[in-house]
């Protein structure tokens, strides 16, 4: 399996300038988002913004050409490195229509379910994390995702959430056919990844597994793939538009 180096989501951080200015570091993927899709994830959406976390605000009507716009933006910029990118974009949802319908756009390379955000205004609702907390909803969603989109599907989840056996999940998740799994593995109260839990994960399933968290230099992101993981994502290391080191050296 070849290794993916992706650049994880950022809400209201990640959009197609932000993505497009760290091509050079030697992404193979970048990811857009998380946008909030539906309009229950919209309206949880407003009500993260307006207590000051970071989040993009875009209606449902503009969701469409805008990911358009920024998917082609990144792919134009790709071809300026001579690069094939990938363009992942990372939806919260909890209708699979509006991610189906993303998968149409011809630069959106991934669609990518957020199963991930735990902001109250989105678990409550039962979207982001809350999808972990209802194995059966997950699977028909993801199944519906899989069947009928375009691009290739990604589900971003959290490791070590109170009640969820991430094992079960990702057996779950891999029965649908999804291409990637890609797993935060937080480790709650530590500075670092749970590198146990990557381990666990890549020996009970075949689904291409991008690890994340944590990583942050050469030694982070290769103790995560020796603990199985067939990729990598960061977030924060790139927060500020650039990478302090060499990608690739992992
Ligand atoms: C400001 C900010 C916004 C984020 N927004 C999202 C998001 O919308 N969707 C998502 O799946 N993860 C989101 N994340 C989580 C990151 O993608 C990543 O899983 C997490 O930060 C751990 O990886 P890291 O240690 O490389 O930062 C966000 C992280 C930060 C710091």
């Amino acid at each position: 399996m070849v290794i993916i180096k992706v650049l994880a989501p950022m809400a209201g951080i990640t959009n197609g300038k932000f993505c497009s200015n760290l091509i050079p570091c030697g992404f193979d993927m970048v990811t857009l988002g998380g946008y909030n899709a539906d309009k229950a994830s919209i309206k949880a959406g407003k009500e993260i913004l307006s207590r000051g976390r970071p989040e993009f605000d875009i209606s449902l009507e503009n969701l469409f050409p805008q990911i358009e716009k920024e998917s082609h933006l990144i792919k134009t910029r790709a071809r300026e490195y001579d690069n094939e990118i990938k363009v992942s974009v990372n939806l919260r949802s909890l209708n699979p229509d509006p991610i189906i319908h993303i998968s149409q756009i011809s630069n959106v390379d991934v669609v990518e379910i957020n199963a991930h955000c735990r902001q109250k205004e989105l678990t409550t609702i039962g979207c982001g994390q809350g999808l972990l907390q209802d194995s059966e909803f997950l699977e028909d969603f993801t199944r519906e995702v899989v069947n009928k989109s375009e691009a290739q599907v990604s589900i971003k989840i959290r490791a070590n959430v109170d009640g969820v056996d991430e094992i079960e999940i990702a057996h779950i998740i891999q029965d649908t056919g999804c291409d990637f799994i890609h797993v935060d593995a937080m480790k709650p109260g530590f500075d670092e990844a749970d590198l146990d839990v990557i381990k666990k994960i890549s020996q009970s399933i075949d689904t291409f597994l991008i690890g994340n968290n944590s990583i942050k230099d050469v030694e982070s992101g290769k103790k995560m793939l020796e603990a199985g993981a067939n990729g990598i994502s960061i977030a924060r290391a790139a927060i500020t538009g650039k990478l302090r080191f060499d990608l690739s050296k992992i």
